[in-house]
């Protein structure tokens, strides 16, 4: 299957804030690659502060890399025009917040018209038709909402809204960043039926980011997970769930599963440590919470391809 992303060694890292601090860097995202297939989801997982929100925007070119390659759609993203006209049109963004992309201002009709307006697509008046087409397939009925501004639309509709907007200019790829994050329970599952069943209809690729694996698990095909800024795990979404390899992973999965009082001792707990009190760029970044760290574990793990394009970074490998 062909790939309409592919990243290459990405890196990019930020000077902590501070007098004394001037020279500490963070290193966001650190040597990263992977690539997505056309029509499959790739989910990036990790926790707060992981560097999620970075690779997408190194992607979306919101910021520029310090380091690697960026290939979208068979062409070689860099920051000269015609690089950015591309990615911007046809790799669009959902924010968790809704309210991050849409102007409160401004009615629905022209929120979901304006990305076709900025990058000129279809005559004038045809972007009428495009709007409406936008909004059934989000399953709003554009008579309904057309006139009213976001702050009349439940939070779903909201939702939709943006996703409507994302849509409007036909991108082969979404990146959805915690797209359901902030939405009642009730209507999350709506708008995760609502992602899958526009992949299936118009073929488009997402990269979607989260820190929930069950939610992950219901759109996902493939799924990467990080760890400040490394990927420690990659494969097959199910494959990596239900036999995860690095403790990291297994970690995660816990931190979801119902509370059990017979695992409450279990070994796998995870040391609340800060993960930066060690010098946590040196060697494995999770040792200092891992309850299976070895001596080894100074020395830096790197991805090694353990099955059918499933890779882990980890000199332990549980299960
Ligand atoms: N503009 C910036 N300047 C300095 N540090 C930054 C900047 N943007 C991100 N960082 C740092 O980079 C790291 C990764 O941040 P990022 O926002 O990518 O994480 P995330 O995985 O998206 O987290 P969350 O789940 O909370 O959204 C964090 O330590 C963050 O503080
Ligand atoms: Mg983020």
């Amino acid at each position: 299957m062909e790939e309409i992303l592919s990243v290459k060694n990405l890196a990019k890292y930020f000077a902590k804030g501070g007098f004394l601090r001037q020279r500490e860097v963070v290193r966001a995202v650190d040597d990263i690659s992977f690539s997505i297939k056309k029509g499959q989801t790739l989910v990036l997982a990790g926790e707060s502060g992981s560097g999620k929100t970075t690779i997408a925007r190194l992607i979306l070119r919101a910021i520029e890399p310090d380091s690697g390659e960026i290939v979208f759609d068979n062409a070689k993203i860099s920051n000269d025009a015609s690089s950015l006209r591309k990615i911007r049109k046809d790799c669009q963004m959902i924010h968790q917040d809704p309210y991050a992309s849409i102007d409160p201002r401004m009615k629905v009709f022209d929120i979901v018209k304006e990305p076709l307006d900025i990058h000129n697509l279809g005559k004038p008046d045809e972007r009428k038709k495009m709007v409406f087409d936008a909004l059934r397939d989000v399953k709003l009925d554009p008579d309904e909402v057309i006139s009213k501004y976001p702050h009349m639309l439940s939070g779903g509709q909201r939702q939709r809204v943006v996703i409507a907007r994302a849509i409007s200019t036909k991108p082969k790829m979404v990146i959805a960043d915690e797209p359901v994050s902030m939405l009642d329970v009730s209507v999350r599952v709506g708008i995760l039926e609502l992602i899958k069943e526009l992949q299936d209809k118009h073929g488009i690729s997402f990269l979607y980011i989260t820190h929930d694996l069950s939610t992950a698990r219901y759109v996902g095909h493939v799924i990467a997970i990080l760890y400040l800024g490394k990927i420690v795990e990659f494969g097959n979404i199910d494959d990596v769930l239900s036999q995860p390899m690095h403790p990291y992973t297994q970690a995660l999965i816990d931190s979801i599963s119902e509370p059990d009082p017979n695992n409450l001792h279990s070994e796998r707990k995870i040391r609340v440590n800060n993960p930066l009190d060690i010098d946590a760029y040196q060697g494995c970044r999770f040792r200092a919470r891992c309850p299976y760290a070895i001596e080894k574990c100074k020395q830096e793990p790197h991805l090694e391809l353990v099955g059918n394009q499933r890779t882990v970074a980890c000199f332990v490998k549980i299960n």
